[in-house]
């Protein structure tokens, strides 16, 4: 026990603190070093970009880096990049998407893109008075923050608007200053909390020079200047529609109207129940994770504002909706999403590089558009399937191709497996003890 514990662990070069996890946390010390090792860049350049990203790095951790095809999003056809671990995800929005294709593909509107700053102070004065001073406290707030924001609103954004909220009643002594912010095709992270900052050390200051406050309501105490990550005015929608008879063949099995009424129903238990809506947006965010990864934007931001925004009403609920009417079937999805395509890792991260290349390097309001198309997408494949035939038969062929690599099955091995595996219940036992004869489907 004493001897898992460390001090100066950061400044142990790369191949000391590998070396010492190996030492310390795995079975076999030598070989899972190499493992690990063998997943280091051969590029030293690239390696060092890598590492620049977090602390204590021991290796690099791969993921699947997937295409999606065949998105058109108001008008434009797009391979979409993903990045997730999960099977089936990829190949369902590949499989949403070219099936929207020729009905008229996705439709998206960004609503709007105000992103949203706090800072929260403790504060004892006379509130109508501070009021009465906030046009003159806004006015030199902005003036001392300028040299942060002067390239800011060169592009178009800046600092929006400034209010002070009052939430005394819910604890003592406890304002904020609220402030609304255009981040324009950055995530805006850095920008914001700086601006944040500053406006913090110049309510201070305001409150210090002006003659009107004196003794304790002269000093505000700051708590913290942050950016919130709910940004429920930076909204996308992303919608697809088509008449409900062009739904024919989605289902052999189903009548047109019957998909579409089933469907529709499947959305609204999952905005009635939450135990569902939790299943039915993870879903959505299989697609809107994917693409936030692969363009090297913050998912856990992503996540954190959808599922506030998805119980804004103080219900958890669907993020998504659908309609049937007068022979119409429309499916939509309004979706927080502050995003960016410069700054941050976007243009730092090889990979996500390209993946914003493949996209034609979009601008964030683009950016949003894709997401949310994503989103609907995967959304549209697992409900259709729910709907349909059940997941488990598309996710147990690509399962089963897990386990064949997992079992080191030749490629002749996984063709028979896959033959075999056709109408019988796919597990770990039984996928080896069939390696373990030989692997020879024998048709029945
Ligand atoms: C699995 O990753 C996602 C689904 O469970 C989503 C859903 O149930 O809607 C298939």
């Amino acid at each position: 026990m004493q001897d898992n514990i460390i001090t100066g662990f950061s400044r142990f070069t790369k191949e000391e603190k590998l070396n010492w996890v190996a030492a310390r946390f795995l079975p076999d010390a030598q070989s899972d070093a190499e493992a690990l090792r063998s997943f280091w860049h051969t590029d030293e350049g690239q390696q060092r970009i890598l590492d620049g990203f977090s602390e204590n790095t021991i290796s690099n951790y791969p993921l699947p880096f997937g295409i999606a095809p065949n998105f058109l999003i108001d008008g434009r056809v797009y391979a979409v990049p993903m990045v997730i671990e999960e099977s089936s995800v990829v190949a369902a929005a590949s499989s949403a998407a070219k099936f929207w294709l020729s009905r008229g593909g996705f439709r998206t509107e960004v609503l709007d893109t105000e992103k949203i700053g706090q800072v929260h102070f403790s504060w004892q004065g006379d509130v109508a008075l501070l009021r009465q001073h906030l046009p003159a406290l806004k006015a030199q707030l902005l003036a001392d923050a300028a040299h942060l924001t002067a390239n800011m609103e060169k592009r178009g954004g800046g600092v929006k608007g400034i209010e002070l909220i009052d939430l005394t009643g819910q604890e003592p002594d406890y304002y904020q200053l609220r402030v609304a912010f255009e981040t324009c095709d950055s995530m805006g992270a850095n920008f914001i909390n700086s601006v944040l900052e500053e406006f913090g050390q110049g309510l201070q200051r305001y409150l210090k020079a002006s003659p009107d406050f004196q003794g304790s309501s002269a000093r505000a105490e700051i708590i913290m200047a942050i950016l919130s990550n709910y940004t429920p005015d930076c909204v996308v929608r992303a919608t697809v529609s088509c008449e409900v008879e062009t739904l024919k063949g989605v289902c052999p099995d189903m009548a047109p109207e019957e998909f579409a009424g089933k469907f529709a129903k499947a959305v609204r238990i999952a905005r009635l129940d939450p135990y569902r809506a939790t299943t039915h947006n993870k879903g959505i965010f299989n697609g809107i994770d994917a693409v936030v990864l692969a363009t090297a934007n913050d998912f856990r931001a992503i996540e954190a504002c959808g599922h506030a925004y998805a119980a804004r009403d103080g219900q958890y609920r669907s993020l998504s909706q659908c309609t049937v009417e007068d022979g119409a079937f429309t499916f939509w999805l309004d979706l927080p999403l502050a995003v960016g395509t410069v700054g941050g890792l976007t243009r730092l991260h090889p990979v996500a590089r390209r993946a914003l290349d493949i996209l034609g390097q979009p601008s964030a309001r683009e950016l949003m558009s894709i997401i949310a198309a994503t989103g609907l997408a995967q959304n549209f494949a697992a409900v259709r399937s729910l709907v349909t035939t059940g997941i488990q038969k598309g996710h147990m062929k690509m399962h089963l191709m897990n386990m064949l690599n997992h079992l080191q099955a030749t490629s002749e091995e996984q063709q028979s497996a896959i033959a075999h595996f056709e109408d019988k219940v796919v597990s770990f036992t039984a996928v080896r003890d069939f390696l373990e004869r030989g692997g020879k489907h024998l048709a029945s």
